[in-house]
């Protein structure tokens, strides 16, 4: 059985370049962290959602009351799976492992979908069982990095059915045009953010979750008494900000630069799986197991592959870094592999 609880962070050492995580290296800025330090120094009291639910939903055009706040996007899966009782859950692979892990903790059955190689791993929406109550995926996809058109996920909406798409990693793809976040026509429809990987704040434990109320307040009806902190709301308020989100897209499209030097600069030998959109790549390379070990000798920490269902020990996933760093890593995964660069 694949360690479905097995995270990216888990592959870190002292002394390894993280190319396992995907966070935004450089974040959080210097504004956001006198922010944090700021609501760090208001934190006696207990803390008050109400200007970060109106900033969220004015940064997305929607109600309050469609806007739930959570202790980083993790949490709207174990929600998810204490308020719903699907009959048939059906989750997309491969994909972030939480939702499946914790649906199963419930004690839910999950079906899975698998997409193939050979289709780019793209969705193929006539692959979800008309009978699903409960389909969850993400956009763009971790580990793939593909990145599926709105209106695909839109037409999978069906009355009587929940439809999940974690967009943690939205604000990866400049302007996110397939982002179904502003979608409030869509019943059923619950789109999953998060703050942590963009603004570096994994440790901070924050993201949202939008939807329709009764929804919404199902999930709410989950959560302990104050369940963000009066920082993480902190971070919600300026990070919703027109400003933020402008320096958030300027990021997304250095990140694009930073992708294309990082697949240019990838041996021979190296299969890029899929169409990559956001802030990691994902490869195979023979041998993976050995190639992922010699690269930890080496000094770099990548993604193993193999607890995606749908991947093997031969699919590696890789954090976009800086093109300096990037080609770093390549010459030592040429090394590795026995290849000119
Ligand atoms: C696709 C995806 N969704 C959600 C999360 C969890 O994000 P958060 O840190 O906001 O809980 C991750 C973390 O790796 C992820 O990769």
């Amino acid at each position: 059985m694949r360690d479905l609880r097995h995270h990216g962070d888990a592959e870190l050492a002292p002394g390894l370049v993280d190319l396992a995580v995907n966070v935004r290296a450089d974040a959080p800025p210097p504004w956001l962290r006198r922010v944090l330090h700021d609501a760090l120094d208001r934190s006696a009291g207990y803390p008050d959602a109400g200007p970060a639910r109106a900033a969220v939903a004015a940064a997305h055009g929607r109600d309050g009351s469609e806007v739930l706040l959570t202790a980083g996007a993790a949490e709207t899966f174990t929600l998810l799976a204490r308020a719903l009782t699907p009959r048939r859950a059906v989750v997309v692979h491969p994909s972030f492992t939480e939702p499946e892990a914790a649906l199963r903790l419930a004690g839910h059955p999950v079906e899975r979908v698998l997409l193939r190689p050979e289709d780019g791993y793209r969705l193929d929406p006539a692959a979800v069982p008309e009978d699903a109550d409960l389909v969850v995926l993400g956009n763009p996809t971790n580990p793939t990095s593909v990145l599926h058109p709105a209106a695909v996920l839109a037409g999978l909406v069906r009355f009587g059915r929940v439809v999940v798409v974690d967009e943690a990693f939205a604000d990866t793809v400049p302007d996110e045009p397939e982002s179904l976040a502003s979608r409030v026509d869509l019943s059923g429809l619950l789109v999953v953010r998060s703050l942590t990987k963009t603004w570096g704040l994994a440790g901070l434990r924050v993201g949202y979750a939008l939807g329709p109320p009764d929804l919404v307040g199902a999930l709410a009806g989950q959560q302990p008494h104050w369940p963000v902190s009066t920082p993480a709301l902190a971070a919600l308020c300026a990070c919703t900000t027109p400003a933020a989100r402008a320096e958030a897209a300027d990021a997304a499209r250095a990140l694009a630069d930073h992708r294309a030097a990082l697949l240019a600069a990838l041996p021979p030998g190296v299969v890029v799986e899929g169409r990559p959109e956001s802030s990691f790549v994902l490869v195979r390379v023979p041998d993976g197991a050995r190639v992922r070990s010699d690269l930890r000798e080496r000094g770099w920490a990548v993604r193993r592959g193999d607890t995606f269902p749908g991947l093997s020990t031969d699919h590696l996933r890789i954090a976009v870094r800086d093109p300096a760093t990037s080609g770093a890593f390549a010459e030592d995964l040429a090394a590795v592999l026995g290849v000119a660069r």
